[in-house]
């Protein structure tokens, strides 16, 4: 049963839509915290030590933290091997007459398909950069994630590296939701109009906070 709904586009679709609204879910999250840096280095280093402790004392010290990331590495992986498989489906669906033609997919569906290229390096990058420090720019600290993201974002290539991956996730959301919506069958045509308007909404407000740190930096507000 389940490889038969794993196996049909449909399931595919289904499950693209469903680990992307837990994708979403995180980075509503994220960039609400994200948004803390505003108030200041003990209050933001203090977040990201709750974020550790969440749990406790149920749960032992980053237990809680290690489900969210097993969640959101399962969900990007079903993500990625979803889209990968669609992606080929539709290029075997092509009628032969585009063989000798250059047949070109959608701007939205290259947009959706550049956009998470773009973004699984982006994760990739980030977690070097803010999670392990491998990648970092200034000397790394764990546990002081607020002088961290300032060290970032004092340099160019790390604001060119943050922007054009916050833009990426805007462009993202705003086709992926409307997307995922259709799959899940919750449009209708009265509430097309509407679920297109909130994806642009949560498009925006995503995109409009996570540059907010970026730009914080960039205009010494937050220093
Ligand atoms: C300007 C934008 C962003 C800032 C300032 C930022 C900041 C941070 C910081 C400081 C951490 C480390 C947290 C800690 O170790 O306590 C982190 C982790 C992370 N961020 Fe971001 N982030 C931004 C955008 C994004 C975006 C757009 C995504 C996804 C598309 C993302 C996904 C993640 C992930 C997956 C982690 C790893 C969490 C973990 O397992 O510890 N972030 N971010």
């Amino acid at each position: 049963m389940a490889r038969t709904v794993w196996n049909s586009t449909v399931g595919k679709k289904t499950v693209m839509a469903v680990s992307g609204l837990i994708m979403l879910l995180y980075l509503v999250a994220h960039m609400l915290g994200n948004l803390k840096i505003y108030f200041g280095a003990p209050e933001f280093n203090e977040y990201a030590h709750w974020l550790r402790t969440m749990g406790e004392p149920l749960l032992h010290y980053e237990w809680a933290l290690w489900v969210v990331r097993v969640v959101l590495v399962v969900a990007v992986v079903a993500h990625a091997v979803s889209a990968y498989q669609l992606s080929r489906r539709d290029i075997k669906a092509r009628p032969s007459k585009y063989v000798h033609k250059k047949a070109r997919a959608s701007y939205a569906t290259r947009t959706m398909r550049w956009g998470g290229i773009i973004l699984a390096l982006f994760i990739v990058w980030h977690i070097l950069d803010l999670t392990t420090g491998h990648v970092h720019s200034g000397g790394f600290e764990e546990g002081k994630p607020y002088q961290n993201v300032v060290d970032t974002f004092s340099t160019w290539y790390g604001n060119v590296i943050y922007i054009v991956a916050v833009l990426a996730v805007g462009l993202h959301i705003r086709h992926g939701f409307w997307s995922a919506a259709q799959t899940l069958g919750v449009g209708s045509r009265t509430r097309d109009r509407a679920l297109k308007a909130l994806a642009n909404v949560l498009a925006l407000l995503l995109t409009i906070g996570f540059l907010a740190v970026p730009v914080g930096v960039m205009t010494g507000v937050v220093s």
